[in-house]
C-alpha cells in the first residue's frame, strides 16, 4: 500500500484506517514528505504488528508523477527486497541507465534524505534568484535578455532542472496582460516546512549549514511585504547603480558566483547527513544519495555526477570542498564570487544566498577563527572556561579576569 498523503496527522489517520484492514507482512509505504523522526516511531511501532514501514521520500513534482520520480526509501530493511523491483521500476533513470531509488537506510533515513534535498532545493531556488535580481536590479536587464542567459548557462557546469525552468519562467508572458509573468508575481514566498526542518537539524545536529538555513530566512523575510513596503520609504540605502564595460565578463562573474556558492550548500547538505548517518547509525552511502538525485528530482543536475565521483572515490570524504574537482572550481571562481558579492553589498541589494555561503567557505578554511574571543568573553561573565593553544585538547582552564 503507498500513501501519499500530506505529512504529520494525515498519514497517522490513514494507519489508523488501515490498521484493521492490513495483515502481517503487508507493506505500508508512506511516500510523502513525513518529519524523519516520525517515520521512525512509526516503523518501529508497525514492526510490532509483523507490518513493514517504508518509509520513502519522492522528489519530482507533477512531471516526476508522469515520468518517474527519484525514490528514497527508507524505513524496515526487511521490506525493501519486496518493494525494490516496484520502485526502481517506477523511478526516473539517470542517462546511464541506472534508477534514481536505492535503499538509503533504516528508521527515518530515506525521510531524513528527502528533507535535505529539499533543504538544498530551497538553496539552489535562493541563489538563482540572486543571480536573477542581480542580472535585474544591478544590470538592468529584461527578462528575456535574462532568459537567453540562463539557457546559456544551462549548457555548462550549472545544467540544472532548476536553470532550466528559471530560463522558461523568464520567458513567458502573462495572458491577461501581455507583459513579462515574473513582473506580474508578488514577491513573497511560501514553504510546507521542510526548509524549515532542515534547519532545525543543522542546529540539533551541530552543522553549520548557513546557506540552507539562509534561504528558509529568505523567504520569511519575503513574507513581510507590507512593512517591506513601508520601510523602503523610511531606511535609506544606496540606489544600485552600477556601469561596466565587459557586460559579458560581469554576467560571467554572477555565474562563477552562483556556482560556488551551489557547491558550498550542496557541502552543507551532504555535511549534515554525514553527521546524521553518525548520530542515528544509518550508514548513508552518500554516492549513492547523488547518484538517485541526478534524475527525477527538483535538484537534478549534471553537477551530482561530480558528487557521486567524489563520494565514490572517498566514501568517507569529510566535506565536500575538501575533493579536488570542488576544491579546483572554487579556486577558479573565488575571485569572482568575491567581487559580486562586494558589488552587492555596495549596492545595497540583499543576498543571504551567496554571503551565506562565502562565510561557510571562509569560516571553514579558516585555521584561526575570532571564537577565542567568544570564549574569553564566556570565561570573564560566566566561568565557562576555555582550552589553551599550548595545552592538551579537553583541559579547561579558568581566569579571574578582574
Ligand atoms: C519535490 C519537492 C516537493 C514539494 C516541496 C515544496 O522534491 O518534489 O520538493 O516535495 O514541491 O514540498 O516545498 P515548499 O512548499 O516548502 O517550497
Amino acid at each position: 500500500i503507498l500513501l501519499m498523503v500530506p505529512a504529520g496527522l494525515p498519514v497517522d489517520a490513514v494507519l489508523a484506517d488501515l490498521k484493521p484492514l492490513v495483515k502481517k507482512s503487508d507493506i505500508v509505504i508512506d511516500g510523502g514528505n513525513s518529519f524523519f523522526a516520525n517515520t521512525t516511531e512509526r516503523t518501529k511501532k508497525l514492526k510490532k504488528d509483523g507490518i513493514y514501514f517504508i518509509g520513502t521520500g519522492i522528489s519530482g513534482g507533477e512531471q516526476g508523477a508522469l515520468w518517474g520520480p527519484s525514490i528514497m526509501p527508507g524505513g524496515d530493511p526487511a521490506g525493501w527486497p519486496m518493494v525494490k523491483p516496484l520502485l526502481q521500476s517506477i523511478a526516473a533513470k539517470a542517462d546511464d541507465g541506472i534508477p534514481c531509488c536505492d535503499w538509503v537506510g533504516n528508521d527515518g533515513a530515506g525521510h531524513f534524505v528527502k528533507m535535505i534535498h529539499n533543504g538544498i532545493e530551497y538553496g539552489d531556488m535562493q541563489m538563482i534568484s540572486e543571480a536573477y535580481f542581480l542580472l535585474e536590479q544591478l544590470m538592468g536587464l529584461g527578462p528575456w535578455e535574462m532568459a537567453d542567459i540562463f539557457e546559456e548557462w544551462n549548457k555548462g557546469e550549472l545544467n540544472s532542472y532548476l536553470i532550466e525552468i528559471t530560463s522558461k519562467i523568464l520567458r513567458k508572458k502573462d495572458d491577461e496582460t501581455g507583459k513579462p509573468m515574473i513582473h506580474m508575481i508578488l514577491d513573497t514566498v511560501g514553504q510546507k516546512g521542510t526548509g524549515k526542518w532542515s534547519s532545525q537539524a543543522a542546529l540539533d545536529l551541530g552543522v553549520p549549514a548557513l546557506t540552507i538555513a539562509k534561504s528558509v530566512f529568505a523567504r520569511i523575510a519575503s513574507s513581510y511585504k507590507e512593512e517591506r513596503v513601508a520601510a523602503s520609504k523610511i531606511l535609506k540605502g544606496p540606489k544600485p547603480h552600477f556601469s561596466t564595460a565587459d557586460k559579458q565578463g560581469f554576467i560571467e562573474n554572477i555565474r562563477k558566483a552562483l556556482y560556488a556558492s551551489k557547491i558550498c550548500s550542496y557541502a552543507q547538505g551532504f555535511q549534515l547527513m554525514k553527521r546524521a548517518s553518525e548520530v542515528y547509525e544509518w550508514d548513508l552511502n552518500y554516492a549513492n544519495i547523488a547518484s538517485i538525485w541526478r534524475a527525477g528530482c527538483i535538484i537534478r543536475a549534471q553537477f551530482l555526477n561530480n558528487i557521486k565521483e567524489a563520494f565514490s572515490a572517498e566514501p568517507n570524504l569529510d566535506n565536500l570542498l575538501l575533493y579536488p574537482y570542488f576544491r579546483d572550481s572554487i579556486h577558479e571562481s573565488q575571485v569572482a564570487w568575491r567581487q559580486i558579492i562586494a558589488i552587492s553589498i555596495e549596492n545595497g541589494l540583499p543576498i543571504p544566498g551567496f554571503s551565506s555561503a562565502i562565510s561557510y567557505y571562509d569560516s571553514y578554511r579558516a585555521e584561526l577563527l575570532p571564537a577565542r574571543l567568544v570564549q574569553a568573553q564566556r570565561d570573564f561573565f560566566g566561568a565557562h572556561t576555555y582550552e589553551r593553544i599550548d595545552k592538551p585538547r579537553g583541559q579547561f582552564f579558568h581566569t579571574e579576569w578582574e
